[in-house]
């Protein structure tokens, strides 16, 4: 497998684990009537640094924008239509489940309570099948039909992307 897909299915191991781990802190409050703002709001963070901007971004600028660039019509439908609205959806969920808990802590009313159930909810389901979807669909699309030296050179910079994680 190649070092740039290798890598972001790795990601989504992470992200998914996550994304069950965001469930159970729903379920809890859900259950208990009882928050830890602290705990969502580092969710919010991970969503923000690394689901997005290490995940999401890397996969907009390296292997989605070689897509659409030697691939042609049908990576554009596949990325622009589909994957770039999803990681738009998901920037949505994120601001909005932040500005949920800020006014749950403000006004602690079953209302605020809903939105902050709502929006976490929406993005573990949005990125379930999100992650599915490339795991499945998406990056073996690419990776058939991206010319060796394209890939090749993903796999290089994918790896020059990884040194601000260092
Ligand atoms: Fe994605
Ligand atoms: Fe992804």
């Amino acid at each position: 497998m190649s070092k740039i897909i290798e890598i972001l299915m790795h990601e989504h191991k992470e992200i998914l684990k996550f994304v069950e781990k965001l469930r159970g802190m729903c379920l809890d409050f859900m259950k208990y009537d009882k928050i830890d703002t602290a705990e969502f709001y580092n969710a919010v963070n991970f969503i923000k640094t690394y689901a997005d901007e290490r995940h999401h971004q890397k996969e907009e600028e390296l292997l989605f924008k070689a897509m659409v660039e030697h691939i042609g019509v049908r990576a554009e439908n596949i990325i622009k239509y589909g994957m770039l609205i999803e990681h738009d959806a998901a920037r949505y969920n994120v601001s909005s489940l932040e500005k949920a808990v800020q006014a749950y802590e403000k006004n602690p009313t079953d209302e605020n309570k809903l939105d902050i159930l709502c929006y976490a909810l929406s993005y573990c389901d949005l990125l379930r099948r999100h992650a599915y979807k490339e795991d499945n669909v998406v990056y073996h699309f690419g990776v058939k039909n991206l010319p060796k030296e394209v890939m090749d050179r993903l796999d290089i910079e994918v790896i020059e992307y990884e040194k601000k994680y260092l």
